[in-house]
């Protein structure tokens, strides 16, 4: 609960975000966190998690959803977190992660459930491992995904070769 507590008291710091899911009795059921970097042009979505007996029902992605949508509003264009993978879950755990990564990537393996099939649910895609993050063998699995603002496809002002307008 400590813990818990000083991640809570992290998001509260200006220009980070903490957006959280309510029952019917104002009840906190859900907490997603989102910490600019690279000068707010890439967030990361930090902490996510769901009561226990509010998960399977669509509030993890709809909190994720909106946290998108408020990074993108302030600016950012690059959504980016880690999914740890601490009980070999996945085929890129106890594996030296440094001999063809790409390719261990690529062809990664769910051998339990584990969260980063969420991610890849919510539109993200693996962008990197950082090998032993966790101890031997046991990686964050860096997942990202594109928030930027699409440009509007209406027509671009036509300009001339000697660069006045027409
Ligand atoms: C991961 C978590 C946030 C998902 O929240 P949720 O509200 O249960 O998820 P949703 O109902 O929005 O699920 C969306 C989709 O992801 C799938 N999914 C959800 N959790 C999953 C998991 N742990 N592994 C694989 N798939 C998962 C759902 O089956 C659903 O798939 P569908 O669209 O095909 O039906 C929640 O399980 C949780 O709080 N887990 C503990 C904390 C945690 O792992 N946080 C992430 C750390 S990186």
């Amino acid at each position: 609960m400590e813990i818990a507590r000083s991640v809570v008291n992290t998001l509260l710091a200006p220009n980070r975000v903490c957006l959280c899911a309510l029952d019917e009795k104002d009840t906190v059921i859900g907490l997603v966190g989102g910490l600019p970097d690279y000068d707010g042009v890439v967030w990361e979505l930090h902490p996510l998690v769901i009561k226990k007996t509010h998960r399977g029902h669509g509030l993890g992605r709809r909190l994720v959803k909106a946290l998108e949508k408020e990074a993108s509003l302030r600016g950012a264009l690059t959504m980016i977190l880690g999914a740890d993978d601490l009980t070999g879950s996945t085929s890129l755990s106890n594996v030296d992660l440094f001999d063809n990564t790409g390719g261990r990537i690529a062809n990664i393996v769910c051998r339990e459930r584990h969260s980063y099939e969420f991610y890849l649910k919510c539109g993200y895609s693996i962008i990197g491992v950082i090998p032993n993050a966790n101890g031997i063998g046991k990686p964050d699995i860096l997942m990202g995904k594109s928030i930027a603002k699409k440009q509007r496809r209406g027509r671009a002002p036509l300009t001339t070769l000697e660069g006045g307008k027409s």
